[in-house]
């Protein structure tokens, strides 16, 4: 009965909405149905080959957490993935063991279970490959295969945990990956202002940052990279920022042209409380970043063809800015993990 009354009030909503879409401008209506693009997703995808458990999820988390898997026991994934600063470091490049700045900024995980191939530039196949990067890096966690699993062993909390999580192999490089990519799968992003209107709350967000959201979509042509409710498909592009060194995925794609200083399109969720931006931190602040798009970046064969002088206002900026700020999520403390000592 009360199942029944509640669909009832549900249809009754559904009915007053679309009358007001009928009754506005075009332009409006429009609007309305970009919306549905936007969408969250209800379910986190997880691989056929690394399915998930709650017990590798929370063996995940703590090993994540936990400063032992760095060879000087000082520093952790959380160190440089710090959920305090939306899984970033808040650093233009992230800092490693010997205090020496790695030549890339750490990207945020939020969302990771949705990104195929990782890395700035895609080096990763999968969440699961990216783990031992870091690890055995001598300018990130310096750690070893040997010593990693010899220290776990040597923990009963986490001989106990792995031999439930992973009854036939126990603690391995594979199930110390598999547990790790598990728990990177759960951070996804809190809803935020932007989620609620979608969903149909027009107070959620103003009318200075529903006006961004057009011009995102149309003038600005930001969506057209920064695509879906998490604003990336994990694709590629050169965008014309700072002449460096780095040539992105064009090291690996050595014969294509168009993917020389191409870098992974980064989630937006989040986006300003995660400066400094882009792949090496150039870039200090969202309104730099707006006129690094404005002005078209530098004129390569590689810059996408995306990327042109946009001719935006001072206003039009301001609201593509009101927009970026209603993806930031409600303030959600993740609390940390008691690890096994
Ligand atoms: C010293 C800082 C630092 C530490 C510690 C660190 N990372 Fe990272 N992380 C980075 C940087 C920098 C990148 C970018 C690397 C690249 O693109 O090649 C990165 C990239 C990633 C990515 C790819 C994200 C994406 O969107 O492409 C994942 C996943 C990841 N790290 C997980 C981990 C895990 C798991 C650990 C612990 C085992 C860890 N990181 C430890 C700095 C760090
Ligand atoms: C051609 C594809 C493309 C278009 C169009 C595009 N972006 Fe990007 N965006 C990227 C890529 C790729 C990066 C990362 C580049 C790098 O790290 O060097 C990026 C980075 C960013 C960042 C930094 C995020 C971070 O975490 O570092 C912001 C903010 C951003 N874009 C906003 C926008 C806005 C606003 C627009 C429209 C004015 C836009 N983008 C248009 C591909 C695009």
């Amino acid at each position: 009965m009360a199942c029944s009354l509640a669909r009832i009030v549900l249809l009754s909503l559904c009915c007053l909405m679309s009358t007001t879409v009928m009754a506005s401008e075009p332009a409006d209506a429009e609007r309305q149905a970009a919306k549905a693009a936007y969408r969250r997703p209800e379910t986190i995808p997880f691989p056929l080959d690394d399915p998930y458990t709650a017990a590798k999820a929370t063996l995940g988390e703590q090993l994540f957490f936990d400063p032992l898997l760095s060879g000087s026991g000082t520093r952790s994934c959380a160190t440089c993935h710090n959920p305090g600063l939306s899984w970033g470091d808040g650093l233009p490049r992230a800092i490693g063991e010997n205090q020496v700045a790695l030549p890339l900024r750490a990207p945020t995980l939020l969302n990771v279970a949705w990104i195929e191939v990782l890395g700035w530039d895609g080096k990763f196949r999968n969440l699961e490959s990216v783990a031992f990067g870091p690890l055995l890096s001598p300018g990130n966690m310096n750690t070893s295969e040997t010593q990693l699993v010899e220290r776990l062993s040597a923990i009963p909390g986490y001989a106990s945990q792995f031999a439930t999580a992973f009854p036939d192999d126990g603690i391995t490089r594979r199930t110390t990956e598999q547990a790790l990519a598990t728990y990177e799968r759960t951070i996804v992003s809190a809803p935020a202002p932007f989620d609620r209107w979608i969903e149909g709350d027009e107070a959620a967000i103003d009318e200075t940052a529903k006006r961004g959201f057009d011009l995102f979509r149309t003038k600005a042509g930001c969506a057209e990279c920064h695509r879906g409710w998490s604003f990336t498909e994990g694709s590629f592009y050169d965008i014309g920022t700072a002449e460096d060194a780095d040539i992105g995925r064009g090291r690996i794609f050595t014969n294509s042209p168009m993917l020389m200083h191409a870098f992974k399109v980064p989630t937006l969720r989040d986006v300003a409380r995660r400066a400094p931006y882009l792949h090496d931190g150039s870039v200090a602040t969202l309104a730099q970043m707006i006129d690094l798009y404005d002005s078209g970046g530098i004129d390569r064969p590689s810059r996408s063809e995306l990327i042109k002088p946009l001719g935006l206002t001072d206003e039009e900026k301001t609201a593509l800015l009101a927009f970026l700020a209603t993806l930031t999520s409600d303030p959600t403390p993740v609390p940390t993990p008691i690890l096994p000592r």
